[in-house]
């Protein structure tokens, strides 16, 4: 069955090869299969919250954290995009450009260029912008950067939210949206107020 799911602008449309990963074959709505996903979401959560080795900036653990949240919804949770996306790289360019990532992201901590926050949100920009698996990279990149700030640097993890579901649309979705363009082009201070630094 195909679903026509009505994604918000600023996400990115699966196409119908990425369409045939999912597990679900009666979803025939956007609500559908945002529930599904919620759940997974949950279950994922808890592994996260049970597993005791966190390597935050490790390729492995990545993948495999984006396939504990998804897993159970998309086939190709954990495996890197394969096709071009209205947002993100090349493809081809994925594995190099995270690679460059966590070396950046390892340096920063090691000489404390930047503030825990800071890299925290630097860090979410980056792999978003990168934009690594066919779905799932906001709620993802969000996942990750509150467990490198909170079991990595023993901090507290980012309010994103504030109250407000970031999933649809809203006044802070088009914020972090419009602050994540800026951050494209270099200009950090949007996403900063975003989240309050
Ligand atoms: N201009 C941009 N630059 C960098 N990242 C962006 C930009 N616009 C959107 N994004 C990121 O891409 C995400 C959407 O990608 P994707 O659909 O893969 O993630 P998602 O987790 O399914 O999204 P959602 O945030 O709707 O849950 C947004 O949440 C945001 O983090
Ligand atoms: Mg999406």
């Amino acid at each position: 069955m195909t679903v026509s799911i009505d994604y918000p602008d600023d996400a990115t449309p699966l196409d119908p090869g990425e369409m045939e990963g999912l597990r679900y074959k009666h979803v025939t709505t956007r609500g559908e299969l945002d529930h599904l996903e919620q759940v997974n979401i949950q279950n994922g959560l808890q592994w996260l919250a049970r597993r005791k080795k966190i390597d935050a900036l490790d390729e492995k653990f990545i993948r495999e954290l984006h396939k504990r949240l998804f897993g159970e919804v998309w086939k190709w949770a954990g495996e890197f995009r394969k096709t071009e996306k209205n947002l993100g790289v090349d493809p081809l360019q994925i594995s190099v450009q995270l690679r460059t990532l966590l070396g950046d992201v390892e340096y920063w901590i090691e000489n404390g260029t930047y503030k825990p926050k800071e890299i925290g949100i630097r860090f979410h920009h980056r792999l978003v912008h990168i934009h690594l698996f066919p779905n799932g990279n906001g709620r993802h990149a969000r996942i990750l950067a509150d467990t490198l700030l909170n079991r990595v640097l023993g901090e507290e993890p980012i309010d994103w939210v504030r109250g407000v579901d970031l999933q649809s649309m809203n006044e802070r979705r088009s914020e972090y949206i419009t602050a994540l363009g800026k951050a494209d082009r270099g200009d950090y201070d949007p996403l900063f107020k975003f989240i309050n630094l």
